[in-house]
């Protein structure tokens, strides 16, 4: 199988820009050159500026924001766009993330808008998906993922599919200290890659990358990552601390 692990540090509301350089200087340290594994890194926007100073001149590890606006320019207040996030330095872009969806209201439709507007810019969407305990206990997680696939990506070719990263991110185990166990996640995780290729096609669901997010830590991070259909992680808690995101780095190697 060819397709190459990424994995992300998703900050949330963690690391001023202060703080931001104090774990990207021994980070690039570790890794200065480009690894088998594509790092990102999602600060915060006010971090944005700094984190691309620091990544600039070196190619081991991408910079993404956290959310943006599917607008172009406007009337928009606390709002960003694409284009701004491309000239800060940005080449990625997490949509759709469960606190997002939870506490923000976004729902398909409006992440779908931000799907189009981060390819139109050249960037790379990290797209979130995931159940509540409710709906996996309610014998719904199959219908959930596939509506959420598929209203996200209407209207994406086949083509733009290369271009976009999933992240699948079983909403009872973000920052619970609950993990989804290797073999739940492994049978989603083909789940999701069939909706996909329902979709799309075979050769787009062979291709397509697959995270899984979830109390992903260095600890669990070696058994998730043999999963067949797991292509990397999308860190929260783990990967505030530079040492211990590493190590989940260096278990997608
Ligand atoms: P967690 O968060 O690793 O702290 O569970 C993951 C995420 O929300 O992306």
């Amino acid at each position: 199988m060819s397709r190459k692990n990424i994995i992300a540090a998703n900050w949330k509301m963690n690391m001023a820009p202060s703080e931001a350089a104090a774990f990207l200087d021994p980070f690039l340290k570790a890794f200065p050159e480009p690894t088998p594994v594509e790092i990102v890194v999602a600060p915060s926007f006010v971090s944005l500026p700094k984190a691309a100073e620091l990544l600039a001149g070196q190619s081991a590890v991408g910079l993404s924001a956290q959310n943006m606006s599917h607008e172009k320019s406007g009337a928009f207040t606390g709002e960003t766009s694409a284009a701004m996030l491309v000239e800060v330095g940005c080449q990625y872009v997490i949509l759709g993330h469960s606190e997002r969806r939870s506490l923000y209201g976004e729902d398909d439709v409006v992440i779908n808008r931000k799907v189009h507007a981060t390819l139109a810019a050249g960037l790379v969407p990290i797209l979130c998906i995931g159940e509540s305990l409710e709906e996996r206990d309610g014998g719904q997680l199959e219908f959930v993922l596939s509506q959420q696939l598929e209203g996200s990506l209407a209207g994406i070719d086949a083509s733009q599919m290369p271009g976009i990263v999933i992240a699948y991110e079983p909403v009872w185990a973000i920052g619970t200290g609950r993990t989804a166990t290797p073999e739940q996640a492994q049978e989603t995780q083909a789940y999701v890659r069939s909706v996909i290729e329902r979709l799309f096609g075979g050769a787009v669901a062979e291709a397509v990358r697959i995270q899984y997010g979830g109390s992903v830590k260095p600890g669990n991070a070696g058994e998730l990552i043999a999963q067949p259909d797991i292509d990397g992680f999308l860190v929260g808690g783990a990967s505030l601390d530079p040492a211990s995101f590493g190590e989940i780095v260096k278990a997608g190697f």
